[in-house]
C-alpha cells in the first residue's frame, strides 16, 4: 500500500498575528506545487489569518490542543467548536510539551481524540518515550501503552482520520535525532499494534509521522525509511528558509 507523505509544523508558543501572516504567505505558494500532503499549526490567535492565507491552497490548518469539553467554565480552553468556525481542518493531541507541562494523561488525550474525530477533524496524534524510558529498555513498551490509550473506543472508520507522530522527548527541540533506524523500529511497532487493535490493512494506511528535530539535513534519509511517512516538525517549521526544504525533500 502506497502512504502519501504528510509533513506537519507546528509553530508552539512562537509567532505573533503579524509574523505567522507572513510565515504563512512565504509558505504556501510554494506548497500548493509540492507533491503531498502539508499542515501548518500556528497558535490559536494566528487561526484566523492564517486560514485566510491558506485558502486556495491545499495546505491545511492545524491547531495545536482543543480542550476535552464542548464548552464550559474552563478558563483559557479553547473548543472545538470555536476551532470548527475558523476552518481549521486538523488538531494536534497528545503532545508531550502538553503531558510535561499541562499534565495531560493518557485518558484525557483519548477524550480530546473522540470529541475531535466527532467534530470531523483529523487529528494528529503525539506519542513518545522520555530518555528515561529509552534508556531502560522500555521504548516500545510505552509506545504501545501509549498509543492502545488513545485509541481506546475509536472505531476503524474513524481511525483513517488519524496519523500518528512519533516523538520521542529526548529529540524535541535538543537536536538530537533518532536514528532513521531507531525511529523506524518504533514506527514499526506503532503500525504493528495498530494491525493488533484492528486490522492489517488499518495498519498499512496509518500514516506515521516522525517529531524530533527534523531538519533539512536529515530530513531525506528519515523519509527514506519504510515505515516513516512523514514529519511533526517543530523549530525548523518557523522559517521558509528550513520548513520548505524539508518539505521538497526529493524534489
Ligand atoms: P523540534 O522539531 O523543534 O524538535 O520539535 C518537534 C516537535 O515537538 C513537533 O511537534
Amino acid at each position: 500500500m502506497k502512504r502519501i507523505k504528510f509533513i506537519a509544523g507546528n509553530w508552539k508558543l512562537w509567532g505573533t498575528l503579524s509574523q505567522a501572516k507572513d510565515l504563512a504567505k512565504a509558505l504556501a505558494p510554494a506548497l500548493s506545487k509540492a507533491p503531498y500532503r502539508y499542515l501548518v499549526a500556528p497558535p490559536y490567535t494566528a487561526l484566523a489569518a492564517v486560514k485566510e492565507v491558506l485558502q486556495g491552497t491545499k495546505v491545511l490548518l492545524g491547531a495545536q490542543d482543543c480542550s476535552a469539553l464542548e464548552s464550559g467554565a474552563r478558563t483559557g480552553e479553547v473548543s472545538v467548536l470555536m476551532l470548527k468556525e475558523l476552518g481549521v481542518d486538523a488538531i494536534i493531541l497528545g503532545h508531550s510539551e502538553r503531558r510535561q507541562f499541562h499534565g495531560e494523561t493518557d485518558q484525557l488525550v483519548n477524550e480530546k481524540i473522540k470529541l475531535a474525530l466527532k467534530h470531523g477533524f483529523e487529528v494528529i496524534y503525539c506519542n513518545g518515550e522520555t530518555l528515561a524510558e529509552r534508556e531502560a529498555g522500555q521504548a516500545a513498551a510505552v509506545v504501545v501503552r501509549q498509543t492502545k490509550e488513545a485509541l481506546k473506543d475509536i472505531s476503524e472508520a474513524d481511525l483513517s482520520k488519524v496519523t500518528i507522530a512519533y516523538e520521542p522527548v529526548w529529540a524535541i527541540g535538543t537536536g538530537k535525532t533518532a536514528t532513521p533506524r531507531d525511529a523506524n523500529e518504533i514506527h514499526a511497532v506503532i503500525r504493528k499494534t495498530i494491525a493488533d487493535i484492528y486490522s492489517k490493512q488499518a495498519a498499512d494506511a496509518m500514516i506515521i509521522q516522525y517529531g524530533g528535530s527534523v531538519k533539512p539535513d536529515n530530513v531525506r534519509e528519515l523519509m527514506a525509511m519504510p515505515d516513516i511517512d512523514g514529519a511533526l516538525v517543530g523549530g525548523a517549521s518557523l522559517k521558509s528558509e528550513t520548513f520548505l526544504p524539508i518539505c521538497l525533500f526529493d524534489q
